[in-house]
């Protein structure tokens, strides 16, 4: 057999189609199983797909490029899982497209921020960071709370989002324009807005300036949801065999 071999590594030609037949076995191996597999993300409850508002907030958040400093994902290791939280779930970003996992963090992860600061606070900060963080090199946004939200698209961007997966229903694609109003209107009925994303969704005037909507309205719902939609005090991972 060896005799063979040292043929095969003398003609260029054979060695590299007998490489792409052995490379090609464990490549089908790994890859073909996952064709099979109906999901490879454990479904968690909690988990809902962005509201008009968030997503809107979100759009902001790719479009300042907010990702080149921030990442959006918990490692699993003890020192992350101290300083954030829990680490992060797959399904908890599972209705993101494109996902803002991220690997460069010139600032904090921002996968566990919801909650953590006040609206007013993430308002101060995205204005001026060092007016509350003194040492922050992090570039002032303060734009964002004049600028009113365009958001005359939402719906097309809502359906856009059920392209590639995301289960928004009919209702939530005909209502996406009111829903975003509802949320950043304190005074609006919340029935049917939180009938449609859970009674647990943040619905308040997010900038402080109950006069207008704008990108800093959008951005804060996005951030003060940030990571909250899992309950972690009974969240349970499921065993291999119980996924569907
Ligand atoms: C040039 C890098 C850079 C960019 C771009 C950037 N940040 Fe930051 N960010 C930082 C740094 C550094 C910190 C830590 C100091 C501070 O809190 O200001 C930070 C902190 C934060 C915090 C507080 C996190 C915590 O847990 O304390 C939030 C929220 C935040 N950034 C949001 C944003 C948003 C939203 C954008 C885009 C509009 C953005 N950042 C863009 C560097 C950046």
């Amino acid at each position: 057999m060896w005799k063979h071999h040292t043929k095969l590594e003398k003609h260029s030609l054979p060695l590299v189609i007998a490489i792409l037949i052995v490379v090609s076995i464990g490549g089908i191996i790994e890859i073909a199983p996952l064709f099979w597999l109906e999901s490879t993300v454990e479904k968690v409850e909690g988990v809902r797909p962005y509201t008009p508002l968030e997503l809107a907030g979100r759009d902001i958040y790719i479009r300042e490029g907010c990702y080149t400093c921030h990442s959006q994902m918990v490692r699993p290791l003890r020192d992350e899982v101290e300083r954030y939280g829990h680490y992060s779930l797959a399904a908890e970003s599972m209705y993101d497209h494109p996902f803002q996992w991220g690997s460069k963090r010139t600032g904090p992860d921002l996968a566990r921020v919801g909650g953590k600061y006040s609206d007013a606070w993430h308002k101060d900060h995205l204005i001026d960071p060092r007016s509350v963080v003194p040492e922050s090199v992090m570039p002032p946004y303060a734009f964002l709370a004049e600028k009113t939200l365009d958001y005359r698209d939402i719906k097309e961007k809502i359906r856009a989002m059920t392209r590639v997966g995301v289960p928004y229903t009919q209702e939530m694609i005909d209502n996406a324009t009111e829903d975003l109003e509802t949320q950043a209107d304190p005074f609006a009925s919340p029935t049917q807005f939180q009938a449609r994303y859970g009674a647990k969704t943040l619905k308040r005037d997010f900038d402080g300036e109950p006069e207008k909507i704008t990108e800093m309205d959008a951005l804060v719902a996005y951030l003060q949801m940030l990571g909250t939609l899992v309950d972690f005090s009974t969240y349970q991972a499921q065993a291999p065999e119980n996924r569907r």
